[in-house]
């Protein structure tokens, strides 16, 4: 993995360039903006378990350009082998985040796509007339995953637009975690309605849950929201109470990792804590999320994997120790927020009013296979 400094206007979170996945390091953000250069498939699998880059659309992104660097590794070989390589590469990308419904969403999609460049159907029989050079194959997945990248930009935008009108002129937000370009390939979700209502020259001003353990809100979204002059305040966790009970607060607006079929959303730990506030407190609390992350197999948000992550994230704070050696930690990345506390989910085709399995089945994209199961 290689690193280089600088960067260009426009926040590129994770891109294709010159046969390497390139990533923004967001390990390193806001102290330093450098890049980091994956030219091998394990490095990309790295950076996604350490954070290097995460949010779970960008997570998706990365994986699918992931899977594309490994394929075009995999050295020439009779096509049932590079098949076994493939699928054993995509095997490793769904062992990294279990909650981020888009990873999986984009290895099934990276996976369909080798079937028909491959020319064999679901159960790996080659169909008649198909098949190609696998030099072919390779560059075949390349496109897909740049492609991936390019939609998930273009969709974010218009999530954004379709969001902006739940943001009054004038509105003070709470966000948690980072919803915004950094969590994706370009623009955010959360953060793209808050750049939408900006666009059309709304005044908004973002309040920013720090959120522990990683401090995403304090490291990232402020960074981005800063970088833009959107005007922001930095609180503490603990401080968003007190802040809606002060009358701070006019709506609460989240990204989210995997939402069920009935609109029960995962999302940063604290999230759940978030929605039950504005509930108290008469404040409408919105998801923004693409299609990819909605789950139709799944019933409802109990069904959801959570991501238990190492406990040394909560001993530390910013890299220094802050709890004695030994102590018993529990480290959960995320939690459910029932859809009864979600005024409305915003997506690429629409905002779901009333987040429920009927209105969600009519938004969702059929799902032809699963990887994580
Ligand atoms: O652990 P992270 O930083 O990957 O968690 C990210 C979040 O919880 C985001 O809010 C979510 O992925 C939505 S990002 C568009």
């Amino acid at each position: 993995m290689s690193t280089h400094e600088g960067m260009t206007q426009e926040i590129r979170t994770v891109f294709w360039q010159d046969g390497a996945v390139v990533m923004i390091d967001q390990k390193a953000l806001p102290l330093a903006e450098r890049y980091v250069a994956c030219s091998d498939y394990r490095e990309v699998i790295a950076a996604i378990n350490d954070l290097t880059v995460r949010g779970a659309p960008a997570i998706g992104v990365a994986a699918a350009m992931g899977i594309a660097l490994g394929a075009l590794r995999i050295p020439d070989s009779p096509p049932e082998n590079f098949r076994r390589a493939f699928d054993d590469i995509c095997t490793r990308f769904a062992a990294t985040r279990p909650t981020a419904r888009n990873l999986f969403w984009a290895i099934e999609r990276m996976k369909r796509r080798c079937e028909e460049a491959y020319g064999v159907d679901r159960e790996g029989l080659p169909e008649k007339g198909k098949g190609g050079p696998l030099q072919a194959i390779r560059e075949t997945l390349i496109a897909e995953a740049i492609r991936i990248g390019e939609e998930d930009i273009e969709i974010n935008r218009r999530l954004g637009r379709n969001g902006r009108d739940l943001i009054p002129d004038g509105a003070r937000i709470l966000t948690h975690c980072n919803a915004g370009a950094l969590a994706t390939a370009g623009y955010g979700t959360a953060l793209g309605v808050l750049r939408a209502a900006r666009e059309e020259g709304k005044k908004i001003h973002v309040y920013v849950d720090e959120t522990r353990p990683v401090l995403q809100g304090a490291r990232l979204t402020v960074w981005e929201l800063m970088r833009e002059d959107i005007p922001c305040t930095l609180i503490a966790d603990n401080m968003a109470g007190c802040l809606m009970q002060k009358g701070g607060v006019d709506l609460v607006i989240v990204g989210a990792d995997r939402i069920a079929a009935n609109g029960d959303t995962a999302n940063k730990i604290g999230t759940f804590g978030l929605a039950v506030l504005a509930r108290a407190h008469g404040i409408p609390f919105y998801v923004a999320a693409p299609l990819s992350t909605i789950d139709p197999e799944l019933a409802d948000g109990g069904m959801i994997p959570i991501e238990e992550r190492n406990p040394d994230e909560v001993i530390r704070c910013g890299g220094v120790r802050t709890a004695p050696n030994g102590v018993a930690v529990w480290n959960p990345a995320f939690d459910v927020t029932p859809n009864g506390l979600i005024a409305a989910i915003v997506t690429e085709a629409g905002v779901i009013r009333t987040p429920c399995a009927d209105v969600i089945q009519q938004f969702c994209p059929p799902q032809p296979r699963r990887q994580d199961r």
